[in-house]
């Protein structure tokens, strides 16, 4: 178990990102260093604007740099086409979101399913993929249903199941309890840690809520566009 002889799977190098606004220019990352290895549960937080999203969406390939440089199990994520990274983000990342994004005429698991037969598989084995997801999370009684329909945790879970189609390598999620009650947070916190302890998939989540800042293997805090603590640094 020893981390320094383990490769990372995610390599960002003296990273810059900044956003033109009007005259203004802002700076949301502002030269971070980061690895991250595959048993890692990392918990990242920090105040409000200090980049933590921003960090996500150039390791996904969303937004581009400034400069620095973004490597994903070694494959440069600025070397690639903006279809290959599509294709890159939607088989090795699976998202989280706070608010997920519904196809509203799809119900639960056709929406769980979409992942695939966008990426043209056949959609009767996509729709079994489905099932089979829902049903080890234990939701499978919501698949009949619209998304739109259900509580936040129902919908919590079931964008869960969907970031878990494609069986992804690392899961990313932003405040994904932000919107939850506690009961429905924590089963949400429950499922991330059994996939990173028994499916042995890399989480990265990004929270505000500190009672959830223990529940990972790894706290990072960030500031300014900054890491300014990780537990793996000391
Ligand atoms: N698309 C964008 N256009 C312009 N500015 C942006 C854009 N995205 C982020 N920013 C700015 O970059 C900075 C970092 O934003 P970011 O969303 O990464 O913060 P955050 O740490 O995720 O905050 P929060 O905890 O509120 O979600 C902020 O000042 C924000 O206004
Ligand atoms: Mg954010």
């Amino acid at each position: 178990m020893e981390k320094a002889k383990q490769e990372p799977i995610i390599k960002v190098k003296n990273l810059f990102k900044s956003f033109k606004v009007g005259e203004n220019k802002i700076e949301a990352i502002r030269g971070l260093d980061l690895e991250i290895f595959p048993e890692d549960f990392i918990v990242i937080f920090g105040p409000s604007g200090c980049g933590k999203s921003t960090l996500l969406n150039v390791i996904l390939g969303l937004e581009n740099p400034d400069s620095g440089e973004v490597t994903v199990r070694g494959t440069k994520i600025a070397n690639l086409t903006e279809d290959e990274k599509g294709s890159f983000r939607a088989r090795k990342f699976g998202m989280v979101y706070q608010m997920p994004n519904w196809i509203k005429s799809m119900n639960v698991l056709e929406n769980v399913a979409a992942p695939l037969i966008i990426e043209g598989l056949k959609m009767k084995f996509a729709l079994e993929k489905a099932s089979a997801i829902l049903k080890s999370l234990e939701i499978e009684c919501l698949s009949g249903q619209f998304p739109t329909q259900l509580s936040g945790g129902q919908q919590q879970k079931v964008e869960l199941a969907r970031a878990l189609i494609a069986n992804p390598w690392i899961i990313m999620a932003d405040e994904p309890t932000g919107n939850l009650d506690s009961e429905s947070a924590e089963d949400v916190m429950n499922l991330l840690k059994k996939l990173n302890e028994q499916e042995k998939r890399t989480i990265i989540l990004v929270t505000h809520n500190d009672d959830y800042f223990n529940r990972g293997t790894r706290r990072i805090e960030m500031r300014d566009g900054k890491i300014t603590k990780d537990d793996n640094h000391g």
